[in-house]
């Protein structure tokens, strides 16, 4: 461990995966003595993790810049740079716009940031790493984690899916896993270290292979080495969310009875047009199997609206999936064209108003459903995790449930971490209220 002094300062955006490589990053340049700082100003190292799903997150990243421009007028040996998936897709057009950017490294090229930043600060070269690797997964590498209760456990990077409106392909590369032995160790170190929750992340943890070993091989040699720690993971893609690995969440009380299993659409001639490899009959096969094997579930999704050539009937066919799928909760987004992906070559063709008004009734379906489910969990009784003091107000205290629900208690000297039974008594669209019980 060198020791430098230096500060870094960094912002994350996109996905739990560039929050848990924003772990690694730091864990990479605390080795070479830099420490992390939460004020901007004392920083010697501006970091941005950035995300290029949809336009509106890249737009942000560069209104973020400009802002940004001030720090380095203010100190030019201030070292400003960009990581994650835009450093990956837009390294030309971030030096265009942003010419006072020194650093740009695209996310398998993380070990290189400390000896980058060496070498701007010796030369005042800018430095670029954006190569895609096959292998890299950080496997070695213990990520530096804020203080807390539960814990991101990357087990795997890249995607192979190709979905035709996507850039993670692109931008994250080929599929790629760790190997099961580092992962188990990993969920011990963290539960001896206090963690009470982990979830395993990939963006399509279903294609996890260490050498023929699956996901659900994984998720069961997880559930062993760790039988009081609560496991999640996502994102599991419909296609491949075999029955093995419902099963194997059903075989283990300490598996969270939860999945994210993102539809997209509810029309067979879209699905096709997304390349998602599964029909809503197929789909609609997986979910039942999961309800049926874990009755109470909790269930949430991806849903775009406005895909090119969306008509109102498939639009309509979206509704009607969501009203059979019941989900919990469903993250919704209109579509925004992505250059280099397949589906930009197709026409753009729902106007922007459309779109909108589409995905302001799939919202507004969402939340009816979302309350109905919800209501009818009043005066049911629930384990509740501990997380933290509620955003809302300091007397109260936020966890969550087995299945992911977000639940409001007193805090009543309560600390996070805890594992309480919770008798519900009010609920709204996303929150359950309740107070502690003493009973099951
Ligand atoms: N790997 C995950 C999804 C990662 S991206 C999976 O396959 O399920 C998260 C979500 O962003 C996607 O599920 C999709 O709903 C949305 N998304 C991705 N590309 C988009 C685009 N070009 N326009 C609008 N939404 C998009
Ligand atoms: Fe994108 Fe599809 Fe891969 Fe998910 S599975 S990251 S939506 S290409
Ligand atoms: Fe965004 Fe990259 Fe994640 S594009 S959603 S940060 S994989």
């Amino acid at each position: 461990m060198k020791d430098n002094n230096k500060k870094v300062y960094v912002e994350t955006y996109g996905c739990q995966m560039n929050f848990s490589d924003t772990e690694i990053v730091m864990s990479v340049l605390s080795d070479y003595g830099y420490n992390e700082t939460d004020r901007i100003e004392d920083s010697d190292v501006i970091l941005l993790n950035t995300c290029s799903i949809r336009e509106n997150a890249e737009r942000k990243i560069f209104n973020r810049l400009e802002h940004l421009r001030n720090y380095k007028k203010k100190n030019s040996n201030r070292i400003i740079g960009i990581l994650g998936c835009m450093a990956e897709r837009l390294r030309v057009e971030i030096i265009e716009k942003a010419d006072f950017v020194d650093l740009i490294v695209g996310p398998d090229e993380y070990r290189k940031v400390p000896q980058l930043i060496e070498n701007i600060l010796e030369t005042g070269e800018k430095g670029i790493a954006v190569k895609l690797s096959k292998i890299e997964t950080y496997d070695d590498i213990t990520p530096v984690r804020k203080e807390g209760i539960t814990a991101w456990v990357s087990v795997m990077r890249g995607c192979d899916k190709f979905c035709t409106f996507c850039v993670v392909p692109f931008t994250r590369g080929r599929e790629r896993s760790r190997k099961i032995g580092s992962i188990t160790d990993e969920a011990k170190k963290l539960f001896d270290e206090g963690i009470k929750e982990v979830t395993l992340l990939g963006q399509n943890v279903n294609s996890f292979n260490d050498g023929g070993r699956d996901f659900s091989d994984l998720l069961r040699a997880v559930a062993i080495s760790v039988p009081y720690m609560r496991i999640r993971y996502m994102t599991s893609h419909p296609y491949d969310c075999s029955p093995k690995l419902l099963e194997t969440m059903a075989e283990f009380g300490n598996v969270c009875k939860y999945i994210h299993l993102p539809v997209q659409s509810g029309s067979e001639r879209i699905l096709k047009l997304m390349n998602r490899l599964y029909s809503v009959g197929q789909y609609l096969k997986v979910l039942n199997l999961a309800k049926k094997l874990m009755p109470g579930i909790g269930l949430s999704t991806d849903i775009i609206a406005g895909f090119p050539t969306e008509t109102e009937d498939d639009h309509k066919l979206t509704l009607k999936l969501m009203e059979e799928a019941e989900y919990d909760g469903a993250y919704t987004f209109a579509y925004s064209p992505r250059e280099n992906t397949k589906a930009y070559n197709m026409e753009d063709n729902v106007p922007e108003e459309i779109k909108q008004r589409r995905l302001e009734e799939i919202i507004t379906l969402q939340r009816i459903i979302s309350l109905r489910i919800n209501r009818n969990l009043i005066d049911s009784t629930k384990m509740v995790l501990l997380e933290n003091i509620s955003k809302k107000s300091p007397e109260f205290m936020m966890g969550r449930t087995d299945c992911n629900k977000t639940v409001i208690i007193p805090r009543n000297g309560h600390k996070a971490g805890a594992f309480v039974n919770v008798r519900i008594n009010n609920a709204n669209s996303a929150t359950l209220f309740g107070d502690e019980c003493l009973i099951n």
